[in-house]
């Protein structure tokens, strides 16, 4: 398989007066195109600033990411976020929507940057709104759908111009185990579908049953990559 991401010796050291933590502790990871990865490991343990790292949302302390043969930690602010815009989708705990608009209007938001008209926009946010199972529910605001849905549509969000690569940190950690399942199964299957590369966070060792690696992580270094045995067959996929 194709190395997509590459990290190499990746530290983060947070300074605290003069106490120095630190939240990585020379990372070294190699991730597939297509690869579902998931990063687990209890609260504190390095995996958001992990992610952050690797969408060029903060800065390394020491050491490289290289995704698609580009060294994202060289990247000025223009460049990553321009990065960002062009390869990358979020989802996170919390959903992120923003509460004035509906459905609608909070996915098809991202796609202004791209320079299409509102209706190609609208057109595409309707489509992919609808396979998230949320066609008759693109004009509720998310005080109107319940946590599953406003995570349907942050995924939808995520997913609307099928970037390369999905970081989801810790996308059901808002949701019952019922939801949390369906919400899984959602966002891995579209990333399947794609061959998207789709890296997920999460403390939940039943949540990491769907990713094809299991990355454990502990106090900022990683501890043990487990190829997954157990994973989940999604629908629509083929069995071995
Ligand atoms: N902005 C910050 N300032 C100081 N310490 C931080 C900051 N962000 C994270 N940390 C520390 O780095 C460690 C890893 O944090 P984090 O990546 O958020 O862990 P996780 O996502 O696994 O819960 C923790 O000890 C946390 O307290
Ligand atoms: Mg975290």
């Amino acid at each position: 398989m194709e190395e997509f991401i590459k990290i190499k010796n990746l530290s983060r050291i947070y300074k605290m007066g003069k106490e120095k933590i630190y939240a990585l502790n020379g990372i070294n990871l190699d991730i597939y195109k297509g690869e579902i990865l998931c990063l687990l490991g209890t609260s504190g343990s390095g995996k958001s600033t992990l992610l952050n790292m690797m969408a060029g949302l903060d800065k390394p302390s020491s050491g490289e990411i290289i995704i698609g043969g580009v060294h994202i930690e060289k990247l000025n602010e223009v460049q990553v976020t321009k990065f960002r815009q062009l390869n990358v989708g979020f989802v996170f705990q919390s959903y992120n929507l923003i509460s004035s608009l509906n459905a609608l209007d909070n996915v098809s938001l991202g796609l202004i940057f791209k320079g299409l008209k509102k209706k190609e926009r609208d057109e595409m946010s309707k489509n992919i709104l609808e396979k998230v199972g949320l066609g008759e529910r693109i004009y509720h605001k998310p005080s109107e759908m319940s946590g599953g849905q406003q995570q349907r549509v942050s995924i939808a969000r995520a997913f609307v111009d099928a970037p390369k690569i999905v970081f989801a940190d810790e996308p059901t950690g808002n949701l019952d185990t019922k939801t949390s399942m369906e919400v899984m199964d959602l966002m891995c299957s579209m990333a399947r579908r794609n061959n998207q590369t789709l890296i997920i966070v999460t403390h939940d060792i039943e949540t990491s049953v769907y990713a094809d690696r299991i990355v454990d992580m502990r106090d900022g270094k990683i501890t043990g990559i487990e190829n997954n045995k157990s994973k989940i067959l999604l629908s629509g996929e083929e069995t071995i």
